[in-house]
């Protein structure tokens, strides 16, 4: 693998608990709250792992608003990309894990390869901008009802991407 970093936003925690177990998969990669991150964690980088947690009307995590600008300002045409959603599938049907369709376009735009799509099997939900031609752009997490998939669901996704990275 190489030199990989995790940057995530999370209010109450789960986005990073995410994010610390996505960690303990992939030896020798950073970690970093998006709140802390700066242009450095992404221009150091090969791949970049960005995951946030959805909040009010399907909005990014507060502490991606003034780090994901920052993303447009580096060319990732070199980079790997793959991108973690954590919501609320049955409270928030119509927007579940939106965020994660932001983290995509923005990392698409910025040039980058994104890999590790997965499928909306076993989710029930309405809509969500973080589906695309059918799948999941990422890996979506459901903390407030589907706590104990987390593990397996993220097991599965590290095997996925690993060889990409
Ligand atoms: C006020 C509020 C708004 C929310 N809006 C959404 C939403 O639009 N889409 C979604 O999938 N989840 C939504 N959620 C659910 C959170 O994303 C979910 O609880 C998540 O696990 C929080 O992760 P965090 O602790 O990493 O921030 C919302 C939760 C609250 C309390």
């Amino acid at each position: 693998m190489k030199k990989t970093i995790i940057i995530y936003g999370s209010t109450t925690g789960n986005a990073a608990s995410a994010a610390q177990a996505i960690a303990a998969k992939l030896s020798g990669c950073d970690i970093k709250d998006a709140a802390e991150a700066t242009t450095d964690d992404l221009e150091g980088y090969d791949n970049l792992i960005l995951g946030s947690s959805t909040w009010g009307d399907g909005e990014l995590q507060d502490d991606w608003y003034g780090f994901l600008p920052k993303l447009g300002t580096v060319d990732l045409s070199a980079k790997t990309v793959a991108v973690f959603g954590v919501g609320d599938q049955y409270s928030y049907s119509t927007t579940y894990v939106n965020a994660m369709g932001e983290l995509y376009d923005a990392a698409k735009a910025a040039g980058a390869k994104i890999v590790g799509a997965t499928a909306t099997d076993g989710y029930s939900f309405d809509t969500s901008t973080a589906v695309r031609d059918g799948k999941f752009v990422g890996l979506a997490l459901d903390y407030d009802n589907q706590s104990d998939l987390s593990d397996s669901r993220i097991d599965a996704w590290v095997k996925q991407i690993l060889p990409e990275l």
